[in-house]
């Protein structure tokens, strides 16, 4: 493992990512842990990440102690780089003139990190502080015109710094750069594969589980449906999927879970058809908070009945006697460890990431096979165990579903209408081949409201769509999708010939902040 040391959290997991991507695994840890944690990880190389500090200010995070005694080759990044520099006998100085955004580093002798680079290299700087003089035993590598140490390495002791940023795309050459840190400097091996992980992981999910019972809520999202595959290859019929089909899906994904799905793994699913119930329970339910509320209870209980009736019903092999169930199945991704202190107990389920969060008293120990991977990673893996496209590509889909994009109550009717206008906008964004570039694209039906149209000589009263196709990196914040004309009026065309009751198409062109992406 590369241990990836966060000095500030949105330069690290870039870092961590940009190492695996070189097929070499990566693990975040604080820069208040140990050195002697650290060296327990028995990590190949170090990396000292960026971070918004100033190594003057007070209170700034420090290097553990000891960490460049215990023999691990190091690079320091940004932040990382002067907290070297300083740690081990150089010098940091204040500028007045900031370095921010695209910057050219001249090489002054290639060493290591540089070799068979070009002499010039556009690189990507952020930092106000820098190294005026490299500790005794360290070559410069590289400088710009303001940063005169922006590249330092001491071969030796297997030392690195950088002032630039190879994490980022901006900066030229950087992959090479990581590259040649990881496979020559630190003697990594590029074997942090696809396969080895999806091996890796099932033989560690057979391991914790034994021969116990195990069993996973699916939303029919990407996280679980990959951890659900994953766990099912290394237990088989030791594992039962339930499905609570609410009533609130879009077209084609009950089946897409119940069809699909099972053919491509095989899996014991439980299918709980709770449409009526959740109907009944949002009944003139209009208040957004509300339905929040009312879907995630509801959930809660049909789950926690299903588990009952599986534990003491012994469903899947028919005959056997009962065991008790005694691991669930949780698909939590490796941002969210980290975001949440990156501890090994167990983990905090968070109510916006998983199904509803689940009830106490259910006492499972949880199994989380993709805790260690970002998403895409995760996607990768889900095609890596044969999963269909439709589900490892599938965009987010919030857990109360249409049941948030019905704005007033919510009936069987108006569910009908949204699935059909849903389903032409997302089949017209596929044929035109922007999937993967949008990232949600949620269609919205304003229920309570109606304009006046005129359709086949006649006046019509209906309601407005909203079509809200957004971009993104991760939800935090997004941009309006800016989708060519022409898919946008198919998309208009044939929801008002197609849906009844639709007689006029809008498109939502706020950014996140201040809209939110969905419209609850
Ligand atoms: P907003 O609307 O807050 O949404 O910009 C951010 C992201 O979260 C999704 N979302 C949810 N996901 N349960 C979920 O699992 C929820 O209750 C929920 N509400 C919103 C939303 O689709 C977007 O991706």
């Amino acid at each position: 493992t590369v241990l990836v040391v966060d000095f500030g959290a949105q330069y690290a997991q870039l870092i961590a990512r940009r190492v695996r991507e070189c097929h070499v695994f990566s693990e975040i840890v604080p820069s208040t842990m140990p050195a002697a944690e650290m060296l327990a990880k028995r990590p190949k190389a170090i990396i000292l990440s960026g971070g918004p500090a100033s190594v003057y200010a007070e209170g700034a995070p420090v290097v553990p102690e000891g960490l460049f005694d215990i023999g691990v080759p190091t690079l320091g990044i940004c932040y990382g780089h002067q907290v070297m520099a300083q740690a081990l006998g150089g010098t940091v100085e204040n500028s007045d003139v900031a370095e921010y955004g695209g910057a050219t580093v001249a090489v002054a002798s290639p060493g290591m990190l540089f070799a068979g680079l070009p002499h010039e290299q556009a690189v990507w700087m952020s930092h106000r502080d820098f190294v005026s003089s490299a500790p005794a035993g360290f070559t410069v590598t590289a400088s710009t015109d303001v940063t005169p140490v922006a590249g330092m390495e001491d071969l030796d002791r297997g030392f690195f710094g950088v002032q630039f940023h190879p994490e980022v795309l901006h900066t030229q050459h950087g992959m090479e750069i990581l590259r040649r840190f990881l496979y020559e400097g630190a003697g990594c091996r590029p074997n942090w594969t696809m396969v080895n992980i999806a091996d890796e992981s099932i033989e560690a999910v057979r391991e914790r589980v034994g021969e116990k019972r195990v069993i996973c809520a699916l939303s029919g999202g990407v996280d679980s449906a990959v951890a659900a595959a994953l766990v099912q290859r290394a237990i088989g019929d030791q594992l039962t999927c339930v499905f609570v089909d609410h009533g609130l899906l879009r077209k084609g994904e009950p089946e897409q879970v119940e069809k699909d799905f099972v053919a491509a793994t095989g899996v014991n699913l439980h299918v709980v058809d709770a449409q009526e119930r959740f109907l009944s329970a949002l009944d003139g339910v209009t208040d957004p908070e509300e339905k929040r509320k009312i879907i995630g209870r509801e959930f809660i209980r049909v789950f926690e009945e299903a588990a009952r009736e599986i534990v003491h019903g012994g469903a899947g092999s028919a005959g056997e006697p009962a065991e008790p169930v005694e691991f669930l199945v949780q698909g939590t991704l490796y941002p969210d460890v980290v975001e949440s202190g990156g501890g090994t107990g167990a983990a905090n389920i968070k109510s916006h990431h998983n199904v509803g969060g689940l009830p106490e008293d259910l006492q499972f120990k949880l199994v989380e096979p993709l805790r260690t991977l970002f998403k895409d990673e995760v996607r990768a893996l889900g095609e890596q165990l044969g999963l269909p496209a439709e589900i490892v590509w599938r965009q987010p889909f919030p857990g109360p579903g249409l049941g948030i994009r019905i704005i007033g109550a919510v009936t069987r009717d108006r569910l009908d209408i949204l699935r059909d206008a849903d389903a032409i906008a997302r089949e017209e964004l596929t044929r035109a081949g922007l999937d993967r570039d949008i990232w949600q694209f949620p269609v919205v039906l304003l229920a309570d409201v109606r304009s006046v149209g005129v359709q086949g000589d006649s006046r019509t009263y209906g309601h407005p769509i909203v079509l809200r196709p957004v971009t993104s990196e991760d939800a935090m914040t997004a941009d309006w999708a800016k989708l060519p004309y022409d898919v946008l009026q198919r998309i208009s065309t044939r929801i008002t010939n197609e849906v009844r009751e639709v007689n006029r198409v809008a498109v939502d062109i706020t950014s996140k902040p201040p809209g939110t992406i969905e419209w609850e």
